[in-house]
């Protein structure tokens, strides 16, 4: 798609890159009809589900969001003149966080272009910057990680990449290395990433990150049966089931799970899911990386590090990466 094929939408250009296929009974039917009961991850993300996600950023034990503010502000002067000035700037992400105005304002890309799934939020958050920074031209493409993309040629110029908040870590290996390769092919042979991996650590502090004592993630994670039960025909019953998140040592990841507390039968769209008491339901992994190990994936997808910022206590790591 080039610009010119583009929607424009008051101060920004839109792109719907991919027609959005909604499988959400499929995908669920599938999931729990496994050995060990799976549901997505992207179905934590409704409305409830977002707000509920912003409150984790915030807590006292889900170190990640603010450990890599801080690496951000510490040293987005550097990450600005290694990303070079008057770049093409895509963000995996719909840019409504501090962390990408951090990002703008030292490296004054010419064009910025926020990806994400989420039509309503993309161009909300990307409606919003065109008002505070009225020199930059925004390209928002919606599009489905799971799927591959092209950008817009903008002519002559050097793309990079913004994957920030470790979502990286919500992919299994798989997965992570096809969306690295994808974002290798978007920024080109001249191209850069910037992006935020979450490190491996001690058990006990990642335990707490994802179990923390307001119950806040415990809600999240329970949000997502009321979310299935609003959008199907389902009959959850939210409360014969507990949040459990536990590092798994042999996967380097911590895995979140819905644990079923009495047996019993729930009903979606006319079919009828047994379910035991002790079983779960799968709803997430957060792979943790070592830099190395990050550097060995990235390697494979095409990508040499040049720069890695962590805190001094080795909770957060953000690399810069270029095309080899
Ligand atoms: C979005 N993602 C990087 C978060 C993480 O830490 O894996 C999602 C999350 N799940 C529970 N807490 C936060």
């Amino acid at each position: 798609m080039t610009p010119a094929m583009a929607e424009k939408k008051d101060a920004i250009y839109y792109h719907e890159l991919h027609v959005h296929e909604d499988n959400m009974a499929g995908e669920v039917h599938d999931g729990l009809s496994r050995q060990q009961k799976t549901l997505s991850p992207k179905f934590f993300y409704d409305k409830r589900g977002s707000e509920l996600f912003d409150e984790i950023t915030r807590l006292p034990e889900y170190y990640p969001t603010r450990t890599e503010i801080s690496l951000l502000r510490r040293h987005v002067q550097e990450m600005a003149e290694l990303l070079g000035t008057h770049s093409f700037l895509l963000e995996m992400g719909s840019g409504s966080s501090i962390k990408i105005r951090l990002l703008l304002e030292a490296a004054r890309p010419s064009i910025y272009v926020p990806m994400d799934i989420s039509r309503e939020h993309l161009i909300a958050s990307s409606q919003r910057l065109a008002n505070d920074y009225p020199w930059l031209t925004i390209h928002a493409a919606c599009v489905d990680y799971s799927r591959t993309w092209d950008v817009p040629d903008f002519g002559p110029g050097r793309y990079n990449a913004f994957f920030p908040g470790s979502s990286i870590g919500n992919f299994d290996p798989v997965s992570a290395l096809q969306l690295l390769k994808q974002i290798r092919r978007l920024v080109g042979k001249e191209g850069g990433l910037l992006i935020g991996v979450d490190l491996e650590k001690e058990p006990g502090i990642l335990e707490a990150a994802y179990n923390d004592a307001q119950g806040i993630t415990a809600s999240f994670n329970l949000n997502m049966l009321r979310h299935i039960n609003q959008r199907l025909q389902a009959d959850f019953e939210p409360d014969n089931f507990a949040h459990k998140a536990v590092y798994n040592s042999t996967q380097g990841r911590i895995e979140m799970h819905l644990e079923c507390m009495k047996d019993h039968c729930v009903c979606i769209n006319d079919k009828l899911y047994d379910f035991e008491s002790g079983e779960t339901i799968h709803t997430e992994n957060s792979y943790k990386y070592s830099v190395e190990s990050f550097h060995d994936l990235a390697a494979k997808a095409g990508f040499s590090p040049v720069r890695v910022w962590t805190d001094e206590a080795g909770l957060f790591s953000i690399h810069y990466l270029t095309a080899i």
